[in-house]
Parts: structure tokens; sequence; C-alpha cells
């Protein structure tokens, strides 16, 4: 993995954060306090600029409302999801939706599609949130990460490998919820990437896809099983 200056950490599940070369930092689903993969150390946000939310589930904006409130980040997701965390409090809003590219700073993010659903629990009420996104999010030292949300494989993914060829794909491979490993695998033959980064999978006991699955699906790919808390720099 080649990540030239950026600074990768995973907090477990599918949050993770990146400290770009410019001193950034950027943090996609935001489940960290109440999220039981994420080592204590980890637990308090210290800085945020940019929080990119995939979709409405509580394991992946489940700490989004306290976290801008402490850290008043731009905050990036579909409109539907937008507006509920603005009723909430987040005042630098940059919604945007699936196929458009806006540039926030020296980085770009281009939101592109994931098949899955998309409500927030908001207490006893049910919220229509859009429809659930992926990332691909391209840095000013040129690499491109694609960070899949929850989803299944879809034959489009092709049209992401076309259109932005990113080299890292964060995928789930959990199951149950999202996407085993075997479709994991299939959409790695779908995007062609250099390294894989496997997540959404250990959480709870139903999530039962592992690394070690997916790599024997893959060949030429490298997989990067990460630790939660565990910080990649090169
Ligand atoms: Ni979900
Ligand atoms: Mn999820």
């Amino acid at each position: 993995m080649h990540l030239k200056g950026l600074q990768l950490t995973w907090l477990g599940h599918a949050t993770f954060r990146i400290v770009t070369p410019g001193g950034r930092t950027v943090i996609i689903d935001p489940w960290i306090m109440n999220n039981p993969m994420c080592p204590a150390s980890e637990k308090k946000v210290k800085h945020v600029d940019i929080l990119l939310c995939t979709h409405g589930h509580g394991d992946h904006i489940g700490d989004a409302v306290e976290i801008i409130k402490q850290h008043n980040p731009q905050v990036v997701g579909i409109p539907e999801l937008c507006g509920w965390l603005q009723k909430k409090g987040a005042k630098k809003i940059a919604m945007m939706n699936k196929g458009g590219t806006q540039t926030l700073g020296d980085i770009k993010v281009t939101m592109v599609h994931a098949d899955h659903s998309c409500g927030i629990q908001d207490g006893d009420q049910l919220i229509y949130g859009g429809e659930a996104c992926g990332f691909v999010v391209e840095f000013e030292n040129g690499v491109k990460i694609y960070h899949a949300g929850d989803t299944n494989v879809f034959g489009d993914m092709a049209i992401i490998r076309e259109l932005y060829a990113p080299e890292i794909v964060m995928l789930p491979i959990g199951d149950h919820f999202t996407m085993g490993p075997r479709e994991a695998a299939y959409a790695c033959n779908l995007l062609k990437p250099t390294t894989v980064i496997p997540m959404h999978f250990g959480t709870f006991p139903v999530l039962t896809g592992t690394p070690g699955e997916l790599q024997k699906l893959v060949l030429g790919i490298e997989v990067v099983a990460m630790k939660p808390g565990a910080t990649v720099s090169n």
C-alpha cells in the first residue's frame, strides 16, 4: 500500500481517520465513542476537518452529532442525511449526490452508488435518510481511496474503476448486513485495486467474514488486515 504521506487509521467497523500530508483530518463514518471495536485510546476525537457519512445507520453515524458539536467539521453526505444532521446542529454542510464530485480544500470527494438501505433511527422515529452511498476520495498527493460504505457487490463497480481507478479500496466483508468475502472478492475483480482493506467484520457475532477468507479468493491483490486503532503511513 502506497499512501505517499497519508496517515490512515482504522478505528474499527467502517470508521477510518485519514490525515493528509497537508495536515487535514478526514473521518469516514463516525462511530467512535460507542463503537465496541474502537480502542479506548482512540475514543476521544481530537480533531476533524471533514466528516464523510456514507449512510444513516447507527453503526456509521452513531457519534456524528456529538463529534459535530465538538469540532464543527465540514459534513459530506447525501442531502436527506445532511438535512437531518443540520437539524441536529451541523453548521458546515457540504451535501452532494451520486455521480457528483466536490473539492474541499485540496481533496476531491466523489459520491458513488452503494446497494444498501438508509433509514435514520431518531429516538423512536425512523427518518427517511436518502440512499446509502460510497465515496471515492482523491487526496492532494494523487492517492485515490474508495470507501464502499455498506453495500452488496454491484456491476457498476466496474464504472468506478473505469472512471476513478482507486488503488486502495475499503470493502465490507462481514456478511449478513453487507457483502461477505465471496461477494467482496467479486467486487475486487470489478475494481482491480492494488490494495483492499477489509472492514465491517467481527463487530457483532453475525459479521462472520474474515480477511483470511477474502485473501484466499483474490489473487494479485494485497489484503491489508488492519487492527482497530492501527495506523499505516508510508
Ligand atoms: Ni448500514
Ligand atoms: Mn453497517
